[in-house]
């Protein structure tokens, strides 16, 4: 049978682990390619020669392999090749590496060379005391905001013998959870995605320039949650640091509106839909100072100028068909202003969104699609699950 997709299992040192067999040996049933990487803990817990007979395939245990070729390197194959990985039972303190870019050992190394098209999903298993661990709890929102899908803990009695959150998923479960992921056309094989991210600067001189809060983070996650469905995604984005760049993306950066509207322009031909989630500057200083303006006691008055709308602009002749998703942020009158804009810059969807939304992991969204009469209030969520949300309405 041929291999239907490369899947990395991730097996950390966890009472829960002996469950881990039971995932990992249907999954080789499904016919796919499971390779299996052990903890030295987990290793404590489960032989290496149980998870191979599960998999059908040599457990991979340390960074430090004997071999040629592509075995030298057991933490770039086949993590750069996987469709999916899933860590399970995650631990604590894999979760605390992987959260943070840790690598030293075999998973938490191979999990930093996962490609941004690969599924990744941990399912959490540990005493209750330390999963309400403030810690735990940070870097398992880490992991969600990066598009980590978790599965689990659930309550019930524990190993330990307390009773609480902590219990790895059923095995049973966790397959049919992870059955969607692994489907083999993805719902946006073949379409492009064109999606516009950050802020955008609008210098006044060579130092000081007119911005906004903006992250970058919900482009992100709209890209990564693109990628995930199969989309082939254009980027561009304003200034934003480095870790609000997807991986996977042709990528254009960019500074100011002008230039973020031309290389939309130049990247529009072929996409399918345009998600417009940058946070353009409205307007511009109308003189540029090659010179840094001096201070001066008597103040500073500039003269702005407006900025093109590159929505409007996009989407009022289309030379071809897409569909086009906007955003809106609003400190007031929220639902009325963006159904004006929605209207004015023709768009199919638009995505209201409040000011605490800025330059943070989550926000308070509700969407109306054109055509339609009631905003849907998806409340104060994550920027990775209103992303899934705007994806689902492309698909
Ligand atoms: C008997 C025993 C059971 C353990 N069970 C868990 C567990 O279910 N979850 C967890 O996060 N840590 C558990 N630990 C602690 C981990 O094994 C320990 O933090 C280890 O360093 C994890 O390494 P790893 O993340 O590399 O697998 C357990 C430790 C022992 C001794």
């Amino acid at each position: 049978m041929k291999p239907k997709k490369t899947i990395l299992a991730g097996i950390c040192g966890g009472v829960a682990a002996y469950k881990a067999l039971d995932v990992v040996s249907g999954l080789a049933k499904q016919g796919h390619n499971v390779r299996v990487i052990m903890t030295e803990a987990a290793r404590h817990f489960v032989e290496p020669a149980a998870f191979a007979a599960a998999s059908g395939a040599p457990v991979l245990t340390t960074l430090w392999q004997e071999g040629d070729g592509e075995d030298k390197y057991p933490h770039l194959y086949p993590s750069t090749r996987a469709d999916l990985c899933i860590v399970l039972p995650a631990t604590a303190n894999s979760l605390a590496k992987i959260a943070h870019g840790i690598g030293d050992d075999l998973l938490s190394t191979a999990c930093l060379s996962l490609p941004a098209s690969c599924e990744k999903v941990f399912c959490p298993a540990m005493n209750v005391e330390m999963w309400r661990n403030p810690a735990v709890q940070d870097n398992v929102r880490i992991l969600e905001s990066r598009g980590w899908l978790r599965l689990g803990p659930e309550d019930g009695h524990l190993a330990c013998g307390m009773t609480g959150p902590g219990r790895l998923r059923e095995p049973a479960d966790i397959l049919n959870n992870l059955a969607p992921l692994l489907r083999d056309t993805k719902p946006l094989s073949g379409k492009t995605v064109l999606i516009l991210s950050g802020p955008t600067r609008e210098y006044l001189d060579p130092v000081r320039y007119i911005g906004n809060a903006s992250s970058g983070r919900m482009g992100k996650a709209l890209a990564e949650e693109a990628l995930r469905r199969g989309a082939a995604v254009r980027f561009v984005s304003g200034p934003v640091s480095s870790e609000n760049l997807p991986g996977g993306v042709d990528l254009k950066r960019v500074t100011s509106a002008e230039e973020m509207l031309s290389a939309a322009r130049e990247a529009l031909p072929g996409s399918d839909a345009v998600i417009f989630a940058a946070a353009v500057a409205d307007y511009r200083a109308s003189s540029y100072s090659p010179e840094k303006r001096a201070k001066s006691e008597a103040g500073l008055r500039i003269d702005l100028s407006p900025n093109p709308d590159i929505a409007a602009t996009l989407c009022r002749d289309r030379a071809h068909p897409f569909k086009a998703v906007g955003f809106a942020l609003q400190s007031h009158d929220g639902e009325t202003c963006a159904r004006k804009k929605l209207e004015a810059k023709h768009i199919d969807a638009i995505i209201l969104n409040a000011p605490d939304s800025m330059g943070s992991e989550s926000g308070t969204f509700s969407c109306l699609i054109n055509g339609q009469e009631e905003f849907t209030s998806w409340g104060r969520i994550p920027k990775h699950d209103a992303a899934k949300k705007i994806l689902n309405l492309l698909v």
